[in-house]
């Protein structure tokens, strides 16, 4: 397989609206999870790299993005939508290769960066400062305006989604972007930053260095001229993030995954509730921030959740992304160590069900048999600790309380749902739950890019997505004129 769709050269920077090699020339392997082949080489930018782009960035800020309307930049925003929903098949099949998911949540992904670009080029003219009453002689206003030099360091299970929620408003509300994309996946991020200068941003307003996190990504989070950090990934790196933020004094907004629950009660609508439980665990092989990995359910439904939920899990096909079955690969042989450690973990605990990876599978891709655990109690590593791999625990509770306490009882806080018919208890509970999100018989509401999203705990905090997104990259400015 290989990636004939690129119409740029991948193994280059993008700075000033140009492909430029790696100002030191060193270059690393990007594998195709699905057979473990090597895709294509990507450079290994450095700090050299960051620096010039961050003086690109500069240029931009304080040159013609600083002077381009709010309306202009929601226009240009909207083109690049449209080019990103014009290449949606390039798109996804570029990515498919590049993470392994399979064609389908690629193609998904795409449309959601384009509705992203849409939303946030059409909401940035609707940001408005204030006017505030004060003393006699005073005229008093608020301005909301950019940070300046936006830092975002992305991971590598959705690189177009975290672009759009990121990029994409930081660059509505006039920021200019620095972008590390993750070294085991970055194509669809140098892909995005062609179609931005397609669709007419300037030089310097987005810019993009491939590389390692230790290198690029430590370069860019320590610049001391960056103003703003975004980072989505591990609890570890985002620790790292927040140091170096606090070295600069910028503000870091971390999104850092979670071990989120869904609660099935006596009253649930279980076979609507089927898919979602089953799907939140499974998707892009649980290589997702907010995967539901654990299952809590009332323990008078609870064998017949146990059994639906394996019937579903051995009828679950894996094979290569371009396939396009149910679950793809891992997205690397490292992350395939990390996610068999765990499942040995789980050697006393029951197996629930477990999916059948076919042997015809090409040999060297990062495959691992999807697990669902049963009868797992709430202090076992699997039930608190992030595995980001196909596998689910699920559990018995009692009552509601038992239920929130299981559910409140790990270190994260991003998602969780509820499946229950009583109005009283949604309330009660959505209110109880420590998660940015609540979801009431539902789990994800379908991705929009409408709704406000981050955790707490060690989940990161900050909000992306929504109208948040556009206060967070953007700060305030009082202006106070005294006057006769
Ligand atoms: P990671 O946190 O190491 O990588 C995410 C990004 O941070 C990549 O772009 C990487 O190059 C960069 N990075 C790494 N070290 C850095 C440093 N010292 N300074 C600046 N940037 C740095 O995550 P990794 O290693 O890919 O995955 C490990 C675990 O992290 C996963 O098993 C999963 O539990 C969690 N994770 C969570 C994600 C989420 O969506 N919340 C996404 C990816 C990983
Ligand atoms: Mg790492």
């Amino acid at each position: 397989m290989s990636v004939e769709s690129l119409w740029f050269d991948s193994s280059r920077c993008f700075v000033d609206n140009e492909w430029i090699a790696p100002v030191n020339h060193q270059y690393l392997e990007l594998y195709n999870p699905s057979d473990g082949s090597v895709l294509c080489q990507i450079a290994r930018g450095d700090s050299d790299d960051v620096d010039i782009a961050v003086e690109s960035a500069s240029r931009a800020l304080n040159g013609i993005w600083g002077r381009t309307s709010a309306l202009e930049r929601g226009r240009i925003l909207h083109r690049m939508g449209e080019l990103v929903l014009e290449k949606t098949e390039q798109l996804a099949r570029i990515e498919s290769l590049d993470v392994g998911k399979p064609l389908t949540q690629a193609r998904a992904d795409a449309v959601a960066l384009a509705r992203y670009l849409e939303f946030y080029g059409g909401a940035v003219d609707k940001i408005h400062g204030q006017t505030i009453p004060y003393l006699d002689g005073y005229t008093v206003y608020t301005l909301r305006e950019p940070h300046g030099i936006a830092g975002h360091i992305i991971p590598w299970n959705y690189p177009m989604q975290i672009i759009g929620r990121s990029v994409g408003a930081a660059l509505a509300m006039g920021n200019v972007s620095v972008l590390k994309p993750a070294e085991e996946a970055c194509l669809t991020a140098l892909a995005f930053a062609d179609i931005a200068r397609q669709a007419g941003l300037p030089p310097g307003v987005l810019n993009v260095i491939p590389g390692l996190g230790a290198e690029a990504g430590a370069a860019l989070a320590s610049h001391p001229s960056v103003n703003h950090l975004s980072f989505t990934g591990s609890v570890g790196v985002g620790k790292l993030i927040q140091a170096s933020a606090a070295d600069n004094i910028v503000p870091v907004t971390l999104e850092l995954g979670g071990k989120s629950p869904q609660l099935v009660f006596a009253d649930a609508d279980i076979d609507a509730a089927l898919p979602f439980l089953v799907n939140a665990g499974i998707q892009n092989a649980g290589q997702t921030c907010s995967a539901s990995s654990r299952i809590l359910v009332h323990r008078s439904v609870y064998e017949q959740v146990v059994d639906k939920m394996a019937a579903r899990y051995t009828s679950l096909r894996v094979g290569p992304a371009l396939d396009d079955l149910d679950v793809g690969p891992l997205i690397s042989a490292r992350q395939r160590a990390i996610v068999q450690s765990f499942m040995d973990k789980g050697d006393d605990l029951t197996v629930a069900a477990r999916a059948q990876v076919n042997d015809q599978l090409p040999g060297n891709g990062f495959y691992v048999s999807p697990v669902l655990f049963s009868d797992v109690s709430a202090n076992h590593p699997l039930a608190h600790e992030e595995i980001f791999g196909p596998v689910q625990v699920i559990m018995p509770f009692d009552n509601d309380d038992e239920a929130i306490a299981i559910a409140n009882g790990t270190r994260y806080g991003l998602v969780a749902s509820l499946w229950t018919q009583n109005g009283a208890r949604q309330m009660r509970l959505a209110r109880r739950l420590r998660s940015g999100q609540v979801f009431i018989n539902n789990y994800g509401a379908g991705g929009g890019v409408e709704l406000p999203f981050g955790g707490s705990g060690h989940s990161g905090h900050g909000r992306e997505k929504g109208f948040e997104a556009l206060y967070g990259f953007s700060t305030l400015k009082t202006v106070a004129a005294k006057h006769d």
